[in-house]
């Protein structure tokens, strides 16, 4: 549909910007409790915060406190978390056998926070570089990351996650094939009813430089990731891998990073119609975090604008490290 115009002075913009109460009534998309996944990092120990340094304001949290962050969630209204765990160095190998391990970081916190707050939708991080001695996602042989033998690997991950208890499984790793395989195995295993978030069109970014630090994966990074990550200078390409993940049994499907890819969020939500995410990744938000911190910018508007961006753009719901600010400030502005 095109919008309306008519000619000064009949049309003047500013009539609808008087008041606050006439902007509310012109606004077009809302932001809500509901748009939200909390992204949260797991460590082992007990009663363990760790800071992430380049993370303003978020900590590695060991499996008790995890529980307390999901019940902290769940007060706010949260309606789920995103478990990536900061694996101990000693288990990083280069089969990454931890990574499907029942009783490794991710698969102990999913079942305590599913035994403690049951309602509370758990989603996972289906990639093998928080257990890859080479910080990769996939498994290398002779410096190339092997597609096939990787997604062996991830449904080996993705049936331990759904056996114990995770909601949503979230395969970041871009493997082709992949979801296809996950889905056939979550049929034959008698999880049909596992929901599968594909990070579809997932770009190589220098925005993914924090979370790297959070997990540990960034020193030990060999290389770059360009072989599986898409090149930031394409679009049409995104369209083809949503189209081919939802195909395969995707149920919901991501872009990420976010606001430097709100063109995709467009493109994917006009094109598809399906439930579409964006990850606001940690460079985001340690931009927003850092400038705030200096003063160069109002921290809570900028959250509140970049958040607003994805759903303007047609994104259903944000991961975002800002789930619990910005849920806070929704409750007492609703
Ligand atoms: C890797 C993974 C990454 C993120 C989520 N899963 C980093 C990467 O691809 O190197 C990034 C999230 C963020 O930056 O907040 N499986």
């Amino acid at each position: 549909m095109r919008p309306t115009t008519g000619q000064y002075p009949a049309t003047r913009f500013r009539r609808l910007r008087k008041s606050d109460g006439l902007r509310r009534l012109a606004q077009e998309n809302t932001l809500s409790v509901n748009d939200l996944i909390w992204p949260l990092f797991v460590r082992d120990g007990v009663n363990m915060r760790e800071p992430v340094a380049s993370m303003s304001g978020v900590e590695r949290l060991s499996v008790d406190l995890i529980v307390q962050a999901a019940e902290q969630a769940a007060a706010l209204g949260i309606p789920a978390i995103c478990l990536f765990p900061y694996t101990d160095p000693a288990k990083r190998t280069e089969d990454c056998a931890e990574a499907w391990s029942a009783d490794n970081l991710a698969n102990t916190a999913i079942r305590a926070i599913k035994a403690a707050v049951p309602d509370m939708m758990v989603m996972t991080d289906v990639a093998l570089d928080p257990y890859n001695i080479n910080g990769h996602d996939g498994l290398v042989r002779d410096g190339i990351i092997l597609n096939d033998e990787t997604i062996e690997a991830l449904v080996k991950m993705s049936l331990a996650q759904a056996e114990a208890g995770a909601d949503i499984l979230g395969p970041s790793d871009m493997m082709d094939g992949r979801i296809g395989a996950m889905r056939q195995a979550l049929e034959m295993s008698g999880y049909k009813d596992v929901a599968i978030l594909s990070y579809a069109a997932k770009y190589a970014s220098a925005f993914y430089g924090p979370f790297r630090d959070a997990v540990g994966a960034g020193s030990r990074l060999v290389g770059d990731k360009k072989t599986y990550q898409m090149n930031p200078a394409n679009s049409d390409e995104a369209m083809r891998l949503i189209e081919r993940d939802l195909t395969e049994g995707a149920d919901m499907v991501m872009v990420k990073p976010g606001m430097p890819y709100l063109d995709i969020c467009r493109r994917a939500k006009e094109t598809f119609g399906a439930p579409t995410y964006a990850y606001q990744v940690s460079g985001e938000y340690a931009m927003i975090m850092a400038a705030a911190q200096n003063g160069w910018i109002d921290g809570d508007a900028a959250m509140l604008e970049s958040l607003m961006a994805f759903r303007r753009a047609g994104c259903d719901g944000v991961l975002t490290y800002f789930a619990p600010r910005v849920a806070a400030m929704l409750q007492n502005q609703p």
